[in-house]
């Protein structure tokens, strides 16, 4: 599915999908453990952040948040939702961030509807606007699958999702220099298992 069509969806479904999960999952206490040796008013860059309620909301106290989603219409219910993010308008395959420039990266549900012949790119993104020494969490399919979902929480949304699987995922985050402090399956908002890794961006590569 071409990446604007993915986009006008996100544009359309966000409110369906803002009360289709629940705010206070148990994938969001995760957030305590990637945030723990983060300084008070570090840089989170919230990756395909939607409305904010699940992600940003939950870091917005203590950190400086920016919003980063292609969609105009979730970053409208993100600065509805959660005032205090920054939004930003991008693509996370060429994140409009500068180099070194955040301090930790929150990617839940969102790395899954870009192709997945992209997601080493997106990672490669994520490491280069990562300082040295800071932190990702992000959601990883534990299966390989790609598709479309005509109907998806509204009848005129079709809806795109793919991922490598998570061996192949782990290989990538790897490669772009992250390296997995924990990974773990929680039963999200949604009542459905999701994998969930922590990682540490890697202070020198050879
Ligand atoms: C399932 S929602 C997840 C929202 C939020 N992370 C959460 O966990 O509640 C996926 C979000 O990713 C965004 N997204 C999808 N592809 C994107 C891309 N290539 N660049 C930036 N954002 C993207 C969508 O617009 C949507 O808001």
């Amino acid at each position: 599915m071409e990446r604007n069509a993915v986009r006008r969806a996100w544009d359309r479904v966000g409110d369906a999908y803002g009360d289709f999960r629940n705010a206070d999952g148990p994938e969001t206490a995760l957030f305590a453990a990637f945030a723990e040796p983060l300084e008070p008013g570090s840089r989170i860059l919230d990756v395909g952040c939607g409305d904010g309620r699940r992600t940003a909301a939950h870091l917005v106290d203590e950190f400086v948040v920016l919003g980063m989603d292609f969609s105009r219409g979730q970053l409208d219910r993100l600065c509805e939702s959660v005032p205090a993010a920054t939004p930003v308008q991008g693509d996370m395959t060429r994140l409009p961030v500068a180099d070194a420039s955040v301090d930790g990266i929150v990617a839940y549900y969102s790395v899954f509807h870009v192709p997945r012949t992209q997601h080493q790119t997106v990672y490669d993104e994520f490491a280069r606007v990562c300082r040295p020494g800071g932190r990702l969490i992000l959601t990883v399919s534990r299966q390989a699958h790609e598709g479309t979902r005509q109907g998806w929480l509204r009848p005129d949304v079709e809806m795109f999702w793919s991922a490598p699987g998570r061996e192949a995922t782990m290989a990538e985050l790897d490669d772009a220099g992250f390296d997995v402090v924990w990974a773990r399956d929680v039963v999200d908002g949604l009542g459905e298992t999701v994998h969930v890794a922590l990682c540490e961006r890697r202070e020198h590569e050879e």
